[in-house]
C-alpha cells in the first residue's frame, strides 16, 4: 500500500524513519518528484530499479544536503565548486569522479566510476535529507521510459504499491529534470538540457560547454539513461504541428495557439510551459484519440529542455 502524505514534520520523520528501514519514498524537489531510497544500502538501490523497472546500466543521481556531504562521496573539482556556489541548492546535477573511499552503493554508479549529485532546492526533500541522515538515490519517480512526475498524484498512479509514502509537496515549479554536467573528463559536457542553462554553466566557468553530439571524447562519455524514446507517453507524439486532425489532441504554446487548445502558457513564457509540460502530456494521454499533436516551442532558455523531451516523447518506441 502507497500512502500520500501531506509534508508535515510528523509525516517527514515517519518518511525518514521508512528510509532508514531500507525502503522507497517519493519525495518532491523543484524539479520533478524523486523515488528515494539509501544511496548506501545495495538492497534499497536494488528495490529502486525493481520499482522502476529500470535498466541496470542506467545509474542514479544521488541527492545531499550540502556540499561538504557530496565532498565525503565525490571528488569535488575547482570547477564543481563555482558552480555549486552559484546553483545549489538547485536543478543542476553533477557527474563527478567517485572517491576511493566512497561508501555510495556500486549498484548506482552501474559500474561507472562517477557519481551524479545533486543539492535539491525544495524544502521538503531538504527536511527530508536531514531528518533521515542519509544521501538518498533519487531518480526520477515513474515506470522507466515514461512520463516523469510532476505532482504526488502522478506518482501515485505509476509506482502506487512498490514504494511506502509519497510526500505532497504540491506540483513542482520547474516541472523538468535538473540539468546533467558531466564534469568527469578534459571538457564539461552538458548529457541532459534542464533549467540551468549551458550559457550560464559555460559564463560561470570561462569555458565553453560541449554537448554530448560534440564533445571531443564523443561516444565514451555518454549519459547511459538519454535513451531516445523517454517520457514517452501511450499515444504517438507528433511535433511542430501547425493544427489538430479530428482525431488527435492539441497542446499548443503562445498566443497563437487556437482557442479551445490545451496551452502550454498562453503569454508564451517558457518557464510555465515547463512547469506544465508532464502533466499536460499525461492529461492528453487517454482513450478516444489517435495521438497528441504538439505546436512548436521556442528552443531558447528553457524551451531547449522541453524541445529535448517532447523529441524523447515523440522518438519511435
Ligand atoms: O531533476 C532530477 O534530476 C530528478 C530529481 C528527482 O532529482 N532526478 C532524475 O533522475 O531525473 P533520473 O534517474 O530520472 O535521471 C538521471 C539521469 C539519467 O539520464 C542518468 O543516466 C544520468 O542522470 N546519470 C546518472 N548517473 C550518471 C553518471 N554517473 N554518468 C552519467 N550519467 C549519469
Ligand atoms: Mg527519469
Amino acid at each position: 500500500m502507497t500512502e500520500i502524505l501531506s509534508a508535515t514534520e510528523e509525516h517527514i520523520a515517519r518518511a525518514a524513519d521508512s528510509l532508514r528501514a531500507g525502503r522507497l519514498v517519493s519525495f518532491p524537489t523543484e524539479t520533478v518528484y524523486g523515488l528515494g531510497g539509501n544511496a548506501l544500502d545495495d538492497h534499497a538501490v536494488a528495490a529502486i530499479y525493481a520499482a522502476k523497472n529500470r535498466p541496470d546500466f542506467n545509474p542514479l543521481i544521488v541527492h545531499v544536503p550540502d556540499l561538504q556531504t557530496a565532498a565525503r562521496y565525490v571528488h569535488v573539482s575547482d570547477a564543481a565548486k563555482l558552480l555549486a556556489g552559484r546553483f545549489w541548492p538547485g536543478p543542476l546535477t553533477l557527474i563527478l569522479p567517485r572517491r576511493a573511499d566512497c561508501r555510495l552503493s556500486l549498484l548506482l554508479s552501474a559500474g561507472l566510476d562517477t557519481v551524479a549529485i545533486r543539492i535539491p532546492n525544495h524544502p521538503v526533500a531538504r527536511a527530508l535529507l536531514e531528518a533521515s541522515g542519509l544521501p538518498l538515490a533519487g531518480p526520477s519517480a515513474n515506470p522507466s521510459g515514461r512520463i516523469s512526475p510532476t505532482t504526488a498524484q502522478h506518482v501515485a498512479e505509476g509506482l502506487g504499491g512498490k514504494i511506502d509514502y509519497v510526500l505532497d509537496g504540491g506540483p513542482c515549479k520547474v516541472g523538468v529534470e535538473s540539468s546533467v554536467l558531466d564534469l568527469s573528463g578534459t571538457q564539461p559536457v552538458l548529457l541532459r538540457p534542464g533549467a540551468v542553462l549551458a550559457e550560464e554553466i559555460a559564463a560561470v566557468l570561462g569555458v565553453p560547454v560541449a554537448t554530448e553530439q560534440n564533445a571531443v571524447d564523443h561516444g565514451a562519455r555518454k549519459s547511459p539513461g538519454q535513451l531516445s524514446s523517454h517520457y514517452a507517453p501511450h499515444l504517438p507524439v507528433r511535433l511542430n504541428a501547425t493544427g489538430a486532425a479530428p482525431d488527435e489532441i492539441l497542446i499548443g504554446f503562445g498566443p497563437a495557439a487556437p482557442a479551445g487548445a490545451q496551452n502550454l502558457s498562453p503569454s508564451g513564457d517558457l518557464l510555465e510551459a515547463a512547469a506544465n509540460l508532464f502533466a499536460f502530456l499525461r492529461a492528453a494521454d487517454r482513450p478516444g484519440h489517435r495521438g497528441i499533436a504538439i505546436m512548436p516551442i521556442p528552443a531558447t532558455g528553457l524551451g531547449i529542455a522541453i524541445n529535448d523531451r517532447l523529441r524523447r516523447a515523440a522518438a519511435p518506441r
